[in-house]
C-alpha cells in the first residue's frame, strides 16, 4: 500500500478547500457515507479535517471509477481527485466533482464498519470507541478539546506563569485517601498515582512565583456519574502572594480566555456537536462572573425550597448536592463562583477565613446549564503549626508531608491556586451529557477497554 498518488493534482485538506475553489485537487481520507440515485452517486468523504460530499454522474467518469465507488464499503481508505465547487448549501461550503479515485484498503464486505449512521447504544459505542472517534461529532469534540487545552496553557504561558510538571507517582495523598490508586514501588514501598499536582506546585511556586502544571491525574472514584472519570487531565496554577480575591479574578480571566478561543475557531464544530453558541457568547461579556459565598448560596437554596422549586431542602453546613448545584447555576448565564465553604468537608490544606475560621478561603466554580463544578481552588495554609495540626487531624502520615511542611518553615507566604478538570470544561463548553465523550479513551469505574 502506498500513499503516493498517481495524479498530478495538488494535495489538499477538506478544511482548506476555500483556497482551492475551481481547482482540481486530491484528498486523502476515507469513505464516510454513500448514497446512490440511479446514474448519480453521492459519496461523502472525510479526511480528519472535515467532510465533503462528492458528486459522481455516471456519464462524467470512467466506467471503472463509477463501479469502484458504487461498490465501495464504508470507511475504506482512499485518495480522491476532483474539482472543488462552491455550494452554499453544503456544510463545508463546497462539493467535489469527482474525477478519479484510488482505493488504499477496501473494508471487506463480510466485516462492515460496525458503526453505521443509525443510532447505537452507548455501551456499544464505548466498546468501539477506537472506531467511534471517526464520526463527525466525536471528531469535532476532540478538536474543541485540543483548543481548550491549548488556550488553557496559552493563558498561563502569556501571563508570566512557568510550567512546572509535578510527579505522577507520589508517596502521599493530596485530595483525600479514599480515592487513591495504590501500587507497589519496589521492595516494601507503596506509591500512589497523583490526584492533583497541587502540593508539588506549591513548592515550585515558592521557587518561581507564578507556576502551573498540566497533566493526567487519577482518582479511584467508585461513583458512576456523568462527571467522574478515574483518569482525567487537570491544569493547575499556583501563585505566591496571591489571596482568595485574586484567585477568583484569575479563574474568571482564565475561563473567559478559553471560551473566547473556542468561539474564535470552532463555530462549525459546535454546530455539528449541537451546542447553543449564544450560551457561550453570554459567558464572555465584560460584566464579570457572579460571586456568592456558601452562606449566600445556601440562602438561595432555602428560598427555592420554600417556593417549591427544589425537591429537597439543603442543610446548612452540608456540601451541595447535584440538584443544588444545578439550581444555583441555572440562575445565571455565566459560571458562578462560590467561595468560603465550611472547612469541615474541605481539604486539609485550605486557609481558614480570618473572619469566620469555620469557613475555608476556597472557591468552586460551577459551570452554567447544570454542569456543576469545573474548578476547585483555595488559598493555602501558610502557618507551620496550623498546617501540622490539620495534617494530624486528618490522620495523614506526618513523615510523608515533612517536605510540604518545610515550605512553611522557609520563607512562608500566603499563596493560592486552583485546578480545572479539562473533561468537565469540555463537557460544559460542548454541551455533552457525559464526560466519557470528552476524552479519546475514557477510564471509568466499569471500563478500561479499548
Ligand atoms: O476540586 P478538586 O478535587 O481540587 C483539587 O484537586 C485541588 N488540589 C486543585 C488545586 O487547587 N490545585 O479537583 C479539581 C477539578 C474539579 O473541579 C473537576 O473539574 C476536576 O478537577 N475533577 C474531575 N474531573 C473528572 N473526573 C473526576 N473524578 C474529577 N475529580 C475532580
Ligand atoms: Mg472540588
Amino acid at each position: 500500500m502506498s500513499t503516493e498518488t498517481t495524479t498530478s493534482a495538488p494535495l489538499a485538506t477538506i478544511a482548506s478547500l476555500s483556497a482551492h475553489e475551481g481547482q482540481t485537487i486530491t484528498l486523502r481520507g476515507w469513505l464516510y457515507n454513500l448514497r446512490a440515485s440511479g446514474k448519480l452517486l453521492f459519496p461523502i468523504f472525510r479526511d480528519g479535517t472535515g467532510t465533503i460530499q462528492g458528486i459522481v454522474p455516471k456519464a462524467a467518469v470512467s466506467e471503472e471509477v463509477f463501479e469502484t465507488l458504487k461498490n465501495l464499503t464504508l470507511e475504506s481508505s482512499l485518495t480522491v481527485t476532483g474539482k472543488v465547487r462552491a455550494d452554499s448549501r453544503a456544510p463545508s461550503g463546497f462539493e467535489l466533482d469527482v474525477e478519479s479515485i484510488e482505493v488504499l484498503q477496501r473494508v471487506p464486505e463480510d466485516t462492515p464498519f460496525p458503526i453505521s449512521l443509525k443510532e447505537h447504544g452507548v455501551d456499544f459505542l464505548m466498546e468501539h470507541r477506537h472506531l467511534w472517534l471517526r464520526t463527525p461529532r466525536q471528531s469535532a469534540i476532540l478538536r474543541v478539546r485540543a483548543t481548550i487545552m491549548r488556550a488553557a496553557s496559552e493563558y498561563f504561558d502569556t501571563n508570566g506563569f512557568i510550567r512546572t510538571d509535578p510527579p505522577i507517582l507520589t508517596p502521599n495523598a493530596c485530595e483525600g485517601t479514599s480515592e487513591l490508586f495504590e501500587m507497589d514501588y519496589f521492595d516494601d514501598d507503596k506509591a500512589y498515582l497523583t490526584q492533583s499536582g497541587q502540593l508539588y506546585i506549591e513548592a515550585t511556586a515558592l521557587a518561581l512565583g507564578k507556576v502551573y502544571s498540566f497533566g493526567p491525574t487519577f482518582r479511584a472514584e467508585k461513583s458512576k456519574t456523568r462527571r467522574h472519570l478515574t483518569e482525567f487531565w487537570m491544569i493547575e496554577p499556583e501563585v505566591a502572594f496571591l489571596e482568595l480575591d485574586g484567585l477568583l479574578n484569575l479563574a474568571e480571566a482564565f475561563i473567559t480566555h478559553i471560551v473566547t478561543r473556542v468561539l474564535e475557531s470552532h463555530r462549525a464544530d459546535l454546530k455539528v456537536i449541537g451546542k447553543d453558541i449564544a450560551k457561550l457568547e453570554a459567558v464572555i461579556t465584560p460584566d464579570g462572573f457572579p460571586r456568592l459565598s456558601y452562606d449566600e448560596a445556601h440562602a438561595m437554596l432555602e428560598k427555592a425550597f420554600a417556593e417549591g422549586k427544589l425537591e429537597a431542602p439543603h442543610k446548612c453546613g452540608d456540601d451541595f448536592g447535584s440538584p443544588d448545584e444545578t439550581y444555583i447555576s441555572s440562575q445565571f448565564d455565566k459560571p458562578v463562583m462560590i467561595h468560603r465553604y465550611p472547612a469541615a468537608f474541605k481539604a486539609f490544606y485550605m486557609q481558614p477565613d480570618p473572619l469566620d475560621p469555620t469557613k475555608a478561603l476556597c472557591v468552586d466554580v460551577l459551570a452554567p446549564e447544570g454542569y456543576g463544578e469545573i474548578i476547585g481552588g483555595s488559598q493555602r495554609i501558610h502557618d507551620y503549626d496550623l498546617l501540622k495540626s490539620r495534617i494530624e487531624q486528618h490522620d495523614l502520615p506526618l513523615a510523608a508531608f515533612q517536605w510540604y511542611l518545610d515550605l512553611r518553615k522557609y520563607g512562608s507566604v500566603p499563596h493560592a491556586g486552583f485546578g480545572m478538570g479539562i473533561e468537565r470544561a469540555v463537557a460544559w463548553i460542548c454541551g455533552l451529557d457525559h464526560v466519557r465523550e470528552t476524552i479519546p479513551f475514557a477510564r471509568t469505574l466499569n471500563r478500561i477497554y479499548p
